[in-house]
């Protein structure tokens, strides 16, 4: 009797010791680090609570091509690092079976100040974006059923899902949210021009004088710091023939929104060519003769552009200097988000 006791408490005191020892991992957050001067982020991080291991299970999941149906295309398939996120030198992206996408891919960046999402506003939560590309046919083309069943069957998964969220579900809501932590931290603000805005570097004369065209010209709709103002507006593209893109109206089915398209972030601009919702514009040069010359002023065209955007050649010499500040090339290496890089996110260093 006296040597069970013994027995028993001698286990129970080990069983204590070990489990002193291994504690049940929590995962570790991460604060969301807001750049000096920007405005509060729009996204809840209270829902989907930012942490080392939720990154690190989004990132894996961004640069995986089991999320399509042919296991080739991934988010980062589409949205290339060293362009910002956008699809490097094509006006469309390739997807499934080579088809093509029927709008240009936008950069992804400071997207926790943004709260709608595509060209045209369609979609109204980062989480659910994902689901978009995933069912496209001519984009992944997976249904979500046999993603959950492909990562199901990969053990690395079922440990990452572990250290994110305590337990090994896999579900969609999961997914989505995991994808949303790696792309929240994906902050670009340290350009040149950013480093002049905090004093800590000078512009040239020509990127002086081009940000003081670009304060008259441009920054009713571009305005810093995210430069955009997240409106939609007509700019005075006319429609293209064969892919008939009313822009807002898809969503609205208003005609007063035929036509207007998301006022596009400029940052990282030199990077991120073709240029137009449809990726039209080869170069910004195309873009400006557009702008002063092309336009076309139809009864939704903002009304800024009545008398178009008028601009000599100087002032489009100058106002290249100026977007060329909006390079950042801290962002487009940072080997957080680079598909080869470091996995964990390393806590709010940076910006
Ligand atoms: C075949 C190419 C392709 C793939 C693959 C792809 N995307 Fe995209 N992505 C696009 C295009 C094109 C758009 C713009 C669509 C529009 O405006 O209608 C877009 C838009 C977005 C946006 C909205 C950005 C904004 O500023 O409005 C986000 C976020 C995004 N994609 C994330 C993802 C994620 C996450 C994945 C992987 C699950 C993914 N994409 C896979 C081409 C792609
Ligand atoms: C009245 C609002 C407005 C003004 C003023 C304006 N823009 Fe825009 N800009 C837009 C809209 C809307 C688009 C998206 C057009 C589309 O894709 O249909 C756009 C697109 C762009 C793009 C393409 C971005 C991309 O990623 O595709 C660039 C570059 C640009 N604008 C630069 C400028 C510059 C430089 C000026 C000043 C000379 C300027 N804009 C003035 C509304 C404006």
């Amino acid at each position: 009797m006296r040597k069970a006791g013994i027995l028993g408490l001698t286990a129970m005191v080990l069983l204590m010791i070990i489990s002193w020892m291994n504690p049940p991992k929590k995962p570790h957050p991460i604060k969301f680090p807001i750049p000096k001067g920007w405005p509060q982020p729009l996204y809840d991080f209270k829902s989907n609570p930012l942490t080392e291991e939720g990154f690190a299970l989004g990132k894996k999941l961004f640069y995986d091509g089991r999320l399509s149906k042919d296991n080739q295309i991934s988010c980062g398939t589409c949205h290339q690092q060293f362009a910002a996120f956008t699809t490097f030198d094509h006006p469309l992206s390739h997807g499934f079976n080579n088809q093509q996408t029927t709008r240009n891919a936008p950069s992804l960046q400071n997207l926790a100040w943004q709260s709608n999402f595509m060209a045209d506003g369609g979609i109204t939560h980062l989480d659910l974006q994902p689901l978009a590309p995933i069912t496209a046919e001519n984009e992944m083309a997976e249904t979500l059923e046999n993603i959950i069943a492909k990562i199901k069957a990969d053990k690395e998964y079922a440990k990452l899902f572990q250290a994110a969220y305590g337990n090994a579900n896999i579900n969609t809501q999961r997914i989505g949210k995991a994808l949303s932590q790696f792309m929240l931290l994906m902050i670009s603000s340290n350009s040149k021009y950013d480093k002049v805005m905090l004093g800590i570097d000078s512009f040239s004369l020509p990127e002086k004088l081009g940000y003081g065209i670009f304060q008259n010209k441009c920054a009713s709709c571009h305005p810093a710091p995210l430069f955009t103002d997240n409106q939609y507006r007509n700019a005075g593209l006319p429609q293209d023939e064969v892919l008939k893109d009313l822009g807002r109206m898809r969503i609205t089915n208003q005609s007063a929104d035929s036509l207007k398209f998301k006022v596009p972030s400029l940052r990282n601009i030199a990077l991120t060519a073709p240029y137009g919702h449809d990726g039209r514009f080869f170069a910004l040069s195309n873009l400006f003769e557009h702008y002063r010359k092309q336009m076309v002023l139809g009864p939704t065209t903002d009304p800024q552009f009545s008398n178009r955007l008028p601009l000599s050649n100087f002032e489009i010499g100058q106002l290249k200097a100026f977007l060329n500040t909006l390079t950042d090339s801290v962002f487009i290496k940072d080997p957080r988000f680079s598909e080869l890089g470091i996995t964990n996110a390393p806590g709010n260093h940076g910006h």
